[in-house]
């Protein structure tokens, strides 16, 4: 576990080394490699168990290293990207652009376009400018698994296999970037993410399931724990709830209902999404390690950012009910 000034110098001379670490971003921890050195991408998918068709997303400190990444020239909505970056980067949104063709295969999957986003992580920027090059970064668990919000997330799924890890405390957000295609002035949502739905209806019209790029990476069964997770139904009084269950709550349950579970996890008791969303990984990773059978979660309203918290609860619901998730 590495930390404060030292940390950072640490991790940048692991990853010029060809490392894999993990570091802190605004989202999730990321596990860091130099999108440039194809070995240490290679160790990436490894200590992940990830397979080599899902694409990575590169992180840049600021807009102006676009061009190391991107095929600048060819970019078709250009006008549309600058309004994009300008209003939301540094920040969680993640954009498709036409790939640099000198970037890795690894990275992009061998296609065309290469997912980009500029981190507003303190700590981040300090160590892709540490290390005078983009980095290269999944979410670091294993994959299919539950999203790491703490160092100690980290610890816990990847300690045994990577070469360290940055301590950044909580992610800010605590839910995966906002993940955008363009298309003609057009926007898909590819995944969504703490930049909503609401925020982006002002750059443009929102098309919807059109694929205009295929994501190797929108499995159905992700995000799991290992324990079986159920949605609640909205009348909770026709579910049936075995002895030993856990339960996360959007802002806390009335006390005849709590009380038929053994433990609870609030993600807001004043109901906002928001801090749902940085709350929400956690839940799930403590009941998940809690002496619980079977954990259950109320759903959340699909507004805002509780769209993208639906989304990972609902992909959490399939992949734990099944080993390997489909292509939805
Ligand atoms: O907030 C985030 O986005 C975090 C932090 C670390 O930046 N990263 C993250 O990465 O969530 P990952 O790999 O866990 O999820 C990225 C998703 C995957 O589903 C992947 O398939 C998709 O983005 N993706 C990445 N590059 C892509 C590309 N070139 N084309 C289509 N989909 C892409
Ligand atoms: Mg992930």
């Amino acid at each position: 576990m590495l930390h404060g000034e030292a940390g950072i110098a640490e991790s940048v001379a692991l990853l010029r080394a060809g490392g894999v670490v993990g570091i802190p971003t605004e989202t999730v921890y990321g596990l860091a490699a130099d999108a440039f050195q194809p070995v240490a991408l290679a160790r990436i998918f490894e200590a992940k168990d990830r397979p080599l068709s899902d694409p990575l997303i590169v992180h840049l400190p600021e807009a102006s290293w676009l061009e190391r990444v991107v095929a600048t020239r060819v970019v078709a909505d250009r006008d549309l990207m600058e309004r994009l970056a300008s209003a939301f980067w540094p920040g969680p949104l993640s954009i498709l652009l036409p790939r640099h063709p000198d970037l890795p295969d690894l990275v992009t999957a061998g296609s065309e376009w290469v997912a980009v986003r500029v981190t507003s992580h303190p700590l981040f920027q300090e160590v892709i400018r540490g290390l005078g090059s983009p980095i290269a970064a999944p979410s670091a668990n294993r994959f299919g698994r539950i999203s790491p919000t703490m160092a100690e997330d980290v610890q816990m799924e990847l300690g045994e296999v990577i070469s360290g890890i940055l301590d950044g405390g909580a992610c800010s957000h605590g839910m995966e970037s906002t993940i955008l295609a363009l298309h003609e002035g057009h926007m898909e949502v590819l995944r969504p993410g703490p930049i909503t739905e609401d925020q982006l209806i002002h750059f443009g019209h929102i098309v919807r399931r059109e694929r205009l790029v295929n994501t190797p990476g929108s499995l159905l069964g992700h995000y799991a724990p290992g324990k079986e997770l159920h949605i609640l139904k909205k009348d909770i009084n026709q579910q049936e709830i075995p002895v030993n269950s856990g339960v996360i709550s959007f802002r806390g349950m009335e006390v005849d209902v709590a009380r038929q579970f053994a433990r609870m996890e609030i993600l807001s008791p004043s109901g906002d999404l928001r801090e749902a969303a940085s709350n929400f990984y956690g839940a799930l990773r403590s009941l998940d390690k809690s002496e619980v059978d079977i954990i259950f979660s109320e759903s959340l309203p699909e507004e805002g950012i509780g769209v993208a918290i639906m989304d990972r609860l609902r992909r959490a619901e399939y992949g734990s009910k099944n080993k390997y998730g489909h292509h939805d």
